[in-house]
């Protein structure tokens, strides 16, 4: 699903190297955390995912793409095979729960019969159903992420690319947004969540890659054990 051969990427504007050689492998379904200080590179990650930065250097492939060698026209199409869900959820605010979700499906040019039928589907499937007509500002901050959710399955991605999806939530609320993403997941969608949430990655014993420095220190199954905060 996801390959990331010695990939390097250097922000031009600084020079920080904010990603070096880092190698890793995704299996579709796999549902992976990526873990790491503050400015390790975890961020860099999931943009070159999106392909909102480019590598240096190294390949990366996510799914059917060649990110590395792919044309800027392909961009479009590489977004639509993801969900992405935001930390800062990033909903429209003019527009209803209903109509934020139908967005993202309009976009990419679905008829009105296919809008009419997912919508509901995926706002009961993220409990949201009687809240459709609400707007983002009448709504918690779990409702709001549980809206960028529904979002970010409405076009039924294989991958879900989450970076600090409850990290403006608190702890109750994260482990809703938790079991909703563990849900899809067992559903057989591959899910890659950036987290600095100890306690979510340790109780939900998924696989864990550890970035620090733009290294890739560590990559288990099962948890992982903290030395230092992250
Ligand atoms: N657009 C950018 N231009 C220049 N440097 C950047 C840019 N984005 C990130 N960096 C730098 O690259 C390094 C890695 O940043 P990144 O955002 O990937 O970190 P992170 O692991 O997501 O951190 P955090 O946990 O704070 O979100 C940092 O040193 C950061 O300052
Ligand atoms: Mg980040």
């Amino acid at each position: 699903m996801i390959i990331f051969q010695n990939v390097t990427k250097t922000y031009a504007d600084n020079n920080v190297v904010a990603l070096q050689d880092a190698t890793f492998h995704i299996q579709k379904g796999e549902f992976v955390f990526i873990v790491g200080p503050s400015g390790a590179g975890k961020s860099t990650i999931t943009k070159l995912m999106t392909c909102e930065e480019l590598p240096d250097s190294g390949s990366i492939r996510v799914g059917e793409f060649n990110i590395s060698k792919m044309a800027k026209q392909q961009i479009p199409y590489l977004r639509r095979s993801m969900g992405i869900i935001f930390q800062d959820f990033r909903l429209l605010p003019n527009k209803t729960v209903y109509e934020n979700v139908s967005f993202a499906m309009e976009v990419i040019g679905a008829s009105k019969k296919a809008i009419r039928r997912r919508v509901p589907d995926v706002l009961s499937m993220v409990n949201l159903t009687s809240k459709a007509r609400s707007y983002p500002h009448q709504l918690s901050g779990g409702e709001q992420q549980r809206v960028g959710i529904a979002r970010a399955l409405a076009n039924t991605p294989h991958l879900i690319i989450a970076d600090e999806p409850t990290g403006n939530l608190d702890n109750e609320t994260a482990w809703e947004i938790m079991s909703i993403l563990d849900h899809i997941n067992k559903q057989g969608t591959t899910v890659v969540m950036v987290t600095h949430a100890q306690n979510i990655v340790d109780d939900m014993q998924k696989r864990v890659i550890s970035i620090e420095d733009g290294l890739v220190k560590s990559d288990q199954q099962g948890g992982y054990s903290y030395v230092t905060s992250i």
